[in-house]
């Protein structure tokens, strides 16, 4: 089973995957976590590239293609293995996160990407995205405060500093990709407590 999860920043993904973790485990399942981007060797050094602030010189294009670098190498080394041996594959963000960052908030062609993803791909779609969904105000608190406590690198904090109408964006494209996937996706309210979401999300994986 392939699950992923998606969200502004802020939406406490990191915090809810262990809950999920401890929670398929009890229940027999085999779990691995991991993320985009990073997941690999490779894929950390394009991740600290991708969210240095000292690169805000970065183009558009530059970005998507080196989020497309790192999910290719994620794909092959990691995603399909692990799915071959019978594991759960628990994924903080996939390929949504590149149609909505890339492709909705920076503006290039959503075609052109999905056009990417066929063929770095092969068809590998998630059997259930989680959209942790809540206002760009509550979430980018979250995240600074995440900064300011430690627990994430002031220097990888370059979309964290895009502005609060860059966030509106990602929150609104994923809110589409949602509707247009009722099947895969769950929308969970995100701003309730942290026990509240996790029991929302541990419902829906208990069916
Ligand atoms: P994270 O902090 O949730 O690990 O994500 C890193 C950042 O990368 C986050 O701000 C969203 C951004 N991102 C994209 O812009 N496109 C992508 O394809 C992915 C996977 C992440």
């Amino acid at each position: 089973m392939f699950i992923t999860l998606e969200g502004i920043e802020g939406s406490g993904k990191t915090t809810q995957i262990r809950h999920m973790v401890a929670f398929l485990s009890r229940k027999g399942q085999q779990c691995i976590v991991t993320r985009e981007p990073g997941g690999t060797h490779i894929g950390e050094k394009i991740r600290s590239i991708l969210l240095d602030t000292r690169n805000n010189a970065m183009e558009p294009l530059t970005e998507l293609l080196l989020y497309m670098a790192d999910r290719a190498q994620h794909v092959k080394k990691v995603i399909c293995p692990s799915l071959e041996a019978g594991k759960t594959v628990i994924c903080d963000r996939y390929f949504d996160a590149t149609v909505v960052y890339q492709g909705y908030a920076r503006g290039l062609d959503v075609g052109f990407i999905e056009q990417l993803h066929n063929i770095i791909l092969d068809n590998l779609k998630p059997d259930l995205t989680f959209l942790l969904d809540l206002s760009p105000e509550i979430g980018l608190k979250r995240a600074w405060k995440a900064v300011t406590s430690g627990n994430r690198p002031l220097r990888e904090t370059r979309f964290e500093g895009e502005k609060i109408s860059f966030h509106r964006k990602v929150r609104e494209g994923y809110l589409q990709l949602s509707l247009a996937e009722p099947d895969r996706f769950r929308v969970i309210d995100a701003s309730k407590e942290e026990h509240q979401v996790r029991d929302d999300i541990l419902k829906v994986l208990s069916v």
